[in-house]
């Protein structure tokens, strides 16, 4: 693998909630113009496109996936665009499609052009409702329910094929929901998490698609960050499976952090109104077994309920009081 001067990255998904964050970081690390944001669709912010390579490609079209890698001689990549799970039931074949699609083209790509590494984020998603769902261990029974977690099952599938059949290597993690104060998330059922910072600092209250009582493993997004660096950095000899590796920061019920937001919020009113995304929540781990992850590669979170819940309202308070997004 390329050391860390000699590092040419390409990061998909560059406006979404990981990609915004995780471009910067890689950027201070490997250089400004060694990180290529790949981005559709939606407008990255004046910072992402003046830092560095901002490139629009259709991730759908081999030819212009095939296109970007050579021209930028990429040799890493970290393919993070995907349709999340609430959006993903909306329209279930189109999420097969563009989640599958984009992941094959950039596996022949990253393949056929000398690509050496390359992240693509799994996702709690891959267990269902016989799958065990507390301290869910590893390896288990993955027979999800939703269409988004079919398609990280079936992604899985194909990341550790490819690094058996191709020698790629291909890592992965499978991310629990993704709390973050810069991009808001696009459409899972954890987003809750997310979106109870914004309303209780502007409203000072805020209706829940989830009940009270439902308890899911999360991770605060310097731990994400930190974690997808962490394992792409690892020494080949540390990282020994190429499906996903179980990682979790903490978990908490959507009333436990209703509670942690009122010592900032005191008057912070919730309401519970579940909808569809009740019974994906319902199918998915409370919580998650990581040991494989810090035994094998040094995976350890540095954020739980409190300290995550301070730093958000340290950010978003003085922001969002500003009338900011
Ligand atoms: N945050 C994602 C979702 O809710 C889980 O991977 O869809």
């Amino acid at each position: 693998m390329p050391d860390e001067c000699s590092r040419k990255v390409l990061v998909t998904g560059a406006t979404g909630q990981i990609g915004s964050e995780l471009i910067p970081e890689l950027r201070k690390r490997y250089g400004k113009r060694n990180v290529v944001a790949v981005g559709h669709r939606r407008r990255p912010s004046e910072d992402m496109l003046r830092s560095g390579p901002y490139e629009e490609v259709d991730l759908m079209d081999e030819a212009a996936v095939t296109d970007v890698l050579r021209r930028h001689e990429i040799n890493t990549v970290y393919h993070l665009a995907a349709i999340l799970s609430a959006v993903g039931e909306k329209d279930p074949q189109i999420a097969w499609k563009v989640n599958m699609l984009s992941l094959t083209n950039m596996l022949e790509g990253a393949r056929k052009n000398d690509v050496k590494r390359m992240f693509w984020p799994s996702s709690i998603a891959v267990f269902g409702p016989t799958s065990p769902r507390t301290n869910t261990p590893q390896d288990t029974v993955l027979l999800p329910t939703s269409m988004y977690g079919v398609t990280k099952v079936a992604g899985e599938l194909l990341c550790n094929y490819y690094a058996s059949k191709y020698g790629l290597d291909v890592r992965s993690v499978r991310f629990p929901g993704i709390i973050s104060s810069e991009t808001l998330p696009g459409g899972g059922t954890t987003d809750y998490a997310v979106e109870i910072f914004y309303e209780a600092i502007r409203q000072g209250r805020y209706r829940c698609f989830l009940r009270k009582d439902t308890t899911l493993p999360m991770l605060y997004q310097p731990d994400c960050i930190k974690c997808a660096i962490g394992i792409m950095e690892a020494p080949c000899d540390k990282v020994r499976r190429h499906d996903g590796y179980n990682v979790t920061g903490m978990s908490f019920s959507a009333g436990e952090l209703a509670d942690e937001i009122r010592k900032y919020v005191p008057s912070l009113e919730v309401t519970y109104a579940p909808d569809h995304r009740q019974e994906i929540a319902d199918s998915w781990p409370m919580s998650m077994d990581d040991s494989i992850a810090r035994k094998d590669w040094g995976w350890a979170p540095d954020h739980d309920l409190a300290s995550m819940t301070k730093d958000m309202m340290d950010r978003l308070t003085p922001r969002l009081k500003k009338g900011k997004r």
